[in-house]
């Protein structure tokens, strides 16, 4: 089988002698029936075929037991080979007739091969075709069997190498992807990713062999050894942010409404062709308690939100991160996924109370800490910069117990497990986020009291939370600051939610003002102190202080900060990190005075733009135009600061599979907007974050909705993770660094050839009509 095809090639431009010995042998015991004729090469074509190869390609697949017999007159291989091929009733079977695992065969016949036919010529051996097929119906994701024959026979493959000395210079799996299998048509699967033939846009799934397999590959082998720890890119410093004067009322940063309220419906929806600057951070997001699962595992402690999903009803389904994608078990899984869309940067939180249990130092659980710095070191590995969130949301159960955000001891303990992670990630963590979006957790947590530690007191506690968060942050900033920047040379921020907020008739002044002031309510909040001098927005300061005088209090609801805390406050970021999802179209109201509250204290009410597509989240449109707007918005406002957009993304409901091009017109037109704000406007947007990795628990949400550009399976044991179509496209926005004109030329005569062969209504930028 071998000989016939490597003897001429490899050893002398002729038939094996053995072959052509069974032939003759033959002619002359069946006269009158010849079972075989082999043609003779003339000398010159020996000549020619000799070394005709560069490297001698093995597919292998199966071995057999070979005894003597006699294959009499009858044609084909083994009769007139003499010979009787056999399997041996213990070796177990595959999808296949003719397959039957048999590693150690492998390592044999590489040795013979080397022998027999790479002696002189010192040719390498590359394997380029290995593996093994499953049952169509009956292939699962967990494909222990193929994990099992892929181990084995590149172990064999690996004592050829080492021990025995044969020169095999590539291994190659068969096969990528479930496929057409000849004869077998589609009823056998021997694909590591598997393919959905039911669905048009054949959606592939990564089997667990393909995680195996990634393992392997990263590993050159089976390495028992621990992994060595990476060393993160160098991050060119950032300039450092100055303070800045106080905002008026309305803010300087007016100026984008009048700037841009009057585009006519065209302009805000024309399409901007372009390309971001180079070295563009493109990041994809996840958070830990959303992803991880593992609630209890290996000691973590629980957080605030593993109390309240596993005690209240008000999750649909009840559902619960205890297992959600099961990240914490499934990290090879989730740098698969990363790698595979060639992010520059992948943002995740860390577990405070995986960390420590119990939210101080004292209480350390260094698996928890191992998990991060197996995610971190295989991040690195692959050129993928980590941003860390060190806090998002789910805060230690035990610190909720006895501190709570709204007592000042909070900020020494924050301190604390900051120091510890800077410690201890800094030297390869370079991006560090401090606390994502402090509105939420002052205003949901502690004043509507949806979200833990669910306190409804709509009126004071949103106000000492998010003092108490602000002062938090900026003591990890100087903790950093002092101890660690000049060591590791990272930048650090906090991450700040941001809806766009588009008064309703810009001509009217009071609109605007109205406007700004829900922008100062929302981000100026912690972006003011932060950014600008210390302090809250005079807009804030005024609308709470008045309220709460007319209410009869001896002193406003908003606190103070000291000239020593103003100074300590300020300038503490390095970057503006945002989190931006929609816009609201807003105007004045005079608000009602009881009970007392942060929403009345606004004065002013947002309602949804009508002109643009609802999400599965009923108040979250997507209203693209207004990122380039709060971009602009920031620029102006905080002193041009260099943006991250660190959040966006947009909400399908659970049963949108793979097929999801809402989120890839949503993608398509938020990302143009940003590259507007960097061309056009010259705002210096740095990075953008996709939200997020996979979908994932969405709060209280639950699992109904989800933000991913994987799907995830929740309901099959192996969550496993497909690709939707939106993560093919931010693949391709990533690999053109945004929407290059020639890339549209390229999509505008493909458009053009299948428009010919459809009636599709797409337009050619990709828009539905
Ligand atoms: C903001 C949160 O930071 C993130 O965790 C969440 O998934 C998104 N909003 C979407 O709701």
């Amino acid at each position: 089988m071998l000989g016939w095809f490597a003897h001429p090639i490899f050893v002398n431009g002729d038939y094996p002698a053995i072959l052509k010995d069974q032939v003759e042998q033959k002619k002359t015991a069946c006269p009158d029936s010849v079972p075989a004729k082999l043609p003779v090469f003339t000398p010159t074509e020996s000549q020619r075929i000799l070394g005709t190869a560069d490297f001698f390609g093995l597919n292998h697949y199966t071995s057999r037991l070979v005894s003597n017999s006699n294959g009499g007159c009858t044609p084909g291989p083994d009769s007139v080979g003499d010979f009787n091929a056999t399997v041996d009733p213990t070796w177990s079977s595959t999808a296949s007739d003719w397959i039957y695992p048999v590693p150690w065969g492998l390592r044999r016949l590489l040795n013979y091969i080397s022998t027999e036919y790479l002696n002189v010529n010192k040719l390498p051996i590359y394997i380029t075709g290995n593996g093994m097929p499953t049952d169509y119906s009956v292939d699962s994701l967990t494909d222990t069997s193929r994990m099992d024959y892929m181990r084995s026979y590149i172990n064999e493959a690996l004592k050829a190498t080492l021990t025995d000395g044969v020169n095999v210079q590539r291994f190659t799996v068969q096969s990528l992807m479930d496929g057409f299998e000849a004869n077998q048509g589609y009823s056998q699967r021997f694909g590591l990713h598997y393919v959905n033939f039911e669905v048009g846009s054949r959606p592939r799934t990564p089997k667990q062999s393909a995680y195996l397999y990634a393992e392997i590959i990263e590993q050159n082998g089976f390495s028992s050894q621990k992994s060595k720890k990476f060393k993160a890119a160098e991050r060119p410093l950032t300039r450092r942010l100055a303070a800045l004067p106080p905002s008026e009322v309305p803010s300087q940063a007016k100026v984008v409404w009048e700037k841009f309220s009057s585009q006519s419906n065209f302009d805000r929806k024309m399409y901007h062709y372009g390309t971001f600057p180079e070295g563009f951070s493109w990041g994809i997001s996840s958070s830990a308690y959303q992803i991880e699962g593992g609630w209890n595992a290996d000691g973590k402690g629980p957080s605030i939100w593993d109390t309240f999903t596993q005690t209240t009803d008000t999750i649909p389904d009840k559902a619960n991160g205890n297992v959600a994608c099961e990240s914490y078990n499934r990290l090879n899984e989730d740098l698969y996924m990363l790698r595979a869309l060639r992010v520059k940067s992948y943002r995740f939180s860390l577990s405070w109370s995986r960390i420590f249990p119990d939210g101080t130092r004292k209480s350390l659980n260094q698996k928890g800490v191992d998990y991060y710095n197996r995610l971190i070191d295989g991040l690195i590995a692959y050129n993928i910069e980590p941003i860390v969130t060190i806090y998002h949301w789910d805060l230690p159960e035990a610190l909720q117990k006895v501190y709570d955000w709204d007592k000042a001891e909070m900020i020494d303990i924050f301190n604390d497990y900051c120091d510890f992670c800077f410690a201890t990630f800094g030297d390869r963590v370079k991006f560090w986020i401090t606390i994502n979006q402090p509105q939420t957790i002052g205003w949901s947590g502690y004043g509507l009291g949806n979200m833990p530690p669910n306190v409804k007191d709509p009126g004071y506690r949103p106000y000492i939370v998010a003092h108490n968060l602000i002062k938090a942050h900026a003591k990890a900033y100087h903790t950093y600051d002092d101890k660690y920047r000049q060591s590791q040379g990272g930048l650090i921020s906090i991450a700040l939610n941001a809806d766009w907020a588009e008064p309703k008739d810009v001509s009217i002044r009071r609109e605007v003002v109205a406007a700004d002031r829900a922008m100062q309510f929302q981000l100026g909040w912690f972006a003011h102190p932060i950014f600008k001098n210390g302090d809250y927005p005079d807009a804030l300061k005024w609308q709470v202080g008045n309220k709460s005088e007319i209410q009869g209090f001896p002193q406003s609801r908003l606190p103070s900060f000291t000239e020593e805390e103003k100074n300590f406050i300020k300038g503490t970021a390095d970057v503006f990190c945002v989190n931006h999802y929609t816009t609201k179209i807003v105007s004045h109201i005079t608000a009602r005075l009881s009970p007392e509250s942060y929403e009345y204290d606004w004065d002013f009410k947002e309602e949804e733009e009508n002109d643009s597509p609802t999400t599965a989240i009923p108040n979250q449109k997507v209203v693209a135009w207004g990122l380039r707007r709060l971009l602009n918005w920031i620029k102006e406002e905080y002193g041009d600061p260099e943006i991250y957009i660190t959040e966006n993304g947009v909400a399908t409901e659970a049963q949108t599979t793979w097929d999801d091009s809402d989120r890839v017109f949503f993608y398509k037109a938020y990302i143009d907007e940003a590259l507007k704000a960097y061309e056009l406007d010259g705002v210096t947007v740095k990075g953008y974050i996709a939200t997020s990795l996979m979908d994932s628990f969405e709060w209280l949400n639950g699992y109904k909705v989800g933000f991913g550009l994987h799907h995830v399976d929740f309901s099959n044991p192996n969550r496993s993770r497909t690709p939707k179509y939106s993560a093919h496209f931010y693949y391709n926005i990533i690999k053109d660094n945004g929407f290059p004109f020639f890339a549209h030329l390229e999509t505008e005569i493909l458009a053009r050839s299948s428009l010919q062969n459809s009636s599709s209504s797409v337009r050619l930028d990709g828009q539905r009509l």
